[in-house]
């Protein structure tokens, strides 16, 4: 499989928590307008749209997806469209759809239009019963108990078929929780560790949907966006792997994280009322072993609790102070 330039790039789901700093730093890199942003949304909040093209596109209309990319001579696809976890648990067949049939077209796509890269990123959520919780592997047991973590699944089956059957460069990540604190998650299970800090911020106080000593991989955004990019650069003749890295950074429990903020805001109380995304929480890893994503392609994370935390409330807070946390 020959290697090739990354010159015009598609975001799928641009508008969402990564996508949206994701596209800013692609255009950044490689030029406003030859990073088209893309969504389900009519028109763009702003976040991506606001400095280079920004088209509506649905991943699971195949033909319109294909339009998007034969018209406007797109090489490589950055294919964010998900239903995440807790959502999906509410609406299974629409997570399956989008997430399986959007991920498929992308990849037929790629396959018949002959383009330089697909990058599909996968989850913590293709874990569950039967891995080993701590230091989770990179090659283990996947039986995940989300619909989620089935697409997801699915996804990096899907991938290395598409690398090892017809020779399209595919790569994706097991994706931690993301913190950040531009667009706000929507619909996953590990949402709690960015709104956290919101409440912090605005009320001193947050009630939490999964207990205090749950623990789970999460990264902040900057060392997201740097991995991502880091693999979509990677010299495609030194992976091994392809559509499914794992991929850490920290690891802490909500009590942690809790007592991180208020280190920070000493009167932030947190209380507790588990729901439905405990158990979820309970069938994804403690923490996960990244050896192959640091041999592979060199990752190598920044940021730990710390120093999140402090990033995390310093943006918050001037936002706040200026009437505008959430944008
Ligand atoms: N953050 C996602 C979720 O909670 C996991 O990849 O659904």
């Amino acid at each position: 499989m020959a290697e090739k330039r990354i010159e015009r790039i598609l975001v799928t789901g641009s508008e969402g928590q990564i996508g949206s700093e994701l596209t800013r730093e692609l255009r950044r890199r490689y030029g406003d307008d030859n990073c088209i942003a893309s969504d389900i949304k009519d028109t763009s909040s702003g976040g991506s749209g606001d400095r280079g093209p920004y088209l509506h596109l649905d991943v699971t209309d195949r033909a319109a997806f294909k339009d998007v990319v034969d018209t406007q001579r797109i090489d490589t696809v950055v294919h964010l469209a998900a239903v995440l976890s807790a959502t999906g648990e509410k609406h299974p067949l629409r997570a399956w759809n989008v997430n399986v049939t959007g991920l498929l077209n992308a990849l037929e796509i790629a396959r018949e239009s002959e383009l330089n890269q697909v990058l599909c990123p996968s989850s913590i959520a293709v874990f569950g019963d039967g891995c080993p919780h701590e230091n989770t592997p990179q090659e283990t047991v996947l039986k995940p108990t989300t619909i989620y973590g089935v697409t997801k699944v699915t996804g990096e089956l899907l991938c290395d078929y598409y690398v090892r059957r017809f020779g399209v460069d595919a790569r994706g990540l097991r994706y931690p929780g993301i913190i950040s604190a531009e667009t706000l998650p929507g619909g996953g299970t590990t949402d709690y560790a960015v709104d956290i800090y919101y409440k912090a911020v605005e009320e001193k106080r947050y009630t939490c949907f999964v207990k205090a000593d749950t623990r789970l991989p999460m990264m902040y955004m900057p060392d997201c966006i740097k991995g991502t990019i880091d693999l979509m650069e990677a010299d495609l003749g030194r992976l091994e792997h392809h559509g499914d890295f794992n991929m850490a950074s920290m690891s802490f429990s909500v009590q942690e994280l809790a007592d991180s903020i208020r280190r920070h805001i000493p009167e932030f109380e947190i209380t507790y009322e588990p729901d439905y995304r405990q158990a979820i929480a309970d069938s994804w890893p403690a923490s996960i072993d990244d050896s192959a994503a640091r041999r592979e392609w060199g990752w190598n994370p920044d940021y730990d609790l710390e120093a999140t935390t402090s990033d995390m409330l310093r943006t918050l807070t001037k936002r706040h102070s200026e009437g505008k946390l959430y944008g």
